[in-house]
């Protein structure tokens, strides 16, 4: 690996990280041999990836179970990550949630809810991760093509991912030249969050959701995307290389998204 490329000793905290896309960064920045920060809401599933990784991995791998809309926990576990780890270096913003329905039946609490853990919660951590990056480091929000694309059904997920590629922008902006702040915006990743969009949306349309899933791949690739060839890009973002790339949200979704 080049120097520029390298993440060798970074302390680099990744939310939403026990499963999905977010272990697959932490797998991929671990093989990077970066020191990682798990944080997730869900204990049980935190514990076991947390377990597994430490038995596999060199690295070092601190987890803190909390909730990103939760800022007063959310302040101990990155006071606690930094004071053990030492200055934090770079931040990843990948805890989200979706609620899908058509969007005049959208409650106000499927709004809130996705707007609070998808946009406020990536607020929360970017100002924490300010406060412990001594002047310098890199951030990468996980937003998503939905961002971009208006998906039907998603309404309130599709805004909220909008507000995170607006907020990339802004932060950049902000907080350049020492803090550098670049979104991804996956699509089509085999996850449990994309297991329960087929779901919801098999039950709809009365169709199998396990045929339907596999008709929900990037349309060049022809496969799914996994958590881990997102964690290269995430990667490669978190490095010292990056930093001519800012504020932008690159697409991550086998080619779907031309814009
Ligand atoms: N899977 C895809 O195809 C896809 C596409 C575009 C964007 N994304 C985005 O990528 C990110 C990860 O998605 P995924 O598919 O791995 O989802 P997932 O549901 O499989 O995993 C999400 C993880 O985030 C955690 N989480 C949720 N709310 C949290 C909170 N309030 N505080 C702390 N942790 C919380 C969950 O416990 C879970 O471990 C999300 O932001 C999602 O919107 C996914």
């Amino acid at each position: 690996m080049s120097e520029g490329t390298t993440l060798k000793g970074k302390n680099i905290v990744v939310t939403g990280a026990a499963q999905g896309i977010g272990l697959g960064i932490v797998e991929e920045l671990l093989a990077h041999d970066a020191n990682v920060v798990m944080l997730d809401q869900d204990a049980e599933t935190l514990s076991v990836s947390a377990d597994r990784l430490n038995a596999e991995a060199d690295g070092t791998i601190l987890s803190f179970v909390t909730d990103v809309t939760d800022s007063k926990d959310l302040r101990k576990a990155f006071e606690s990550a930094s004071s053990r780890l030492g200055s934090l270096d770079g931040l990843v913003n990948n805890a989200g949630i979706i609620r899908m329905g058509a969007a005049l039946e959208s409650t106000e609490e499927d709004w809130l809810s996705q707007m609070n853990v998808n946009v406020v919660g990536v607020v929360n951590c970017c100002n924490l991760f300010r406060e412990h990056a001594d002047g310098c480091g890199s951030i990468v929000n996980i937003a998503s093509n939905a961002g971009k694309v208006g998906y039907p059904n998603m309404a309130g997920y599709n805004a909220s991912k909008a507000a995170v590629i607006n907020l990339t922008r802004t932060l950049a902006a902000e907080w350049a030249p020492g803090i550098n702040v670049n979104a991804i915006c996956p699509g089509g990743v085999l996850t449990p969050m994309l297991e329960h969009v087929a779901d919801v949306i098999g039950t709809r349309i009365n169709e199998n959701p396990d045929e339907l899933i596999q008709t929900m791949v990037p349309a060049q690739l022809n496969r799914h995307i996994q958590p881990r060839e997102v964690g290269k890009v995430v990667a490669f973002l978190l490095s010292d290389a990056a930093i001519i790339v800012r504020g932008q949200s690159i697409n991550v979704d086998g080619g779907d998204t031309p814009y």
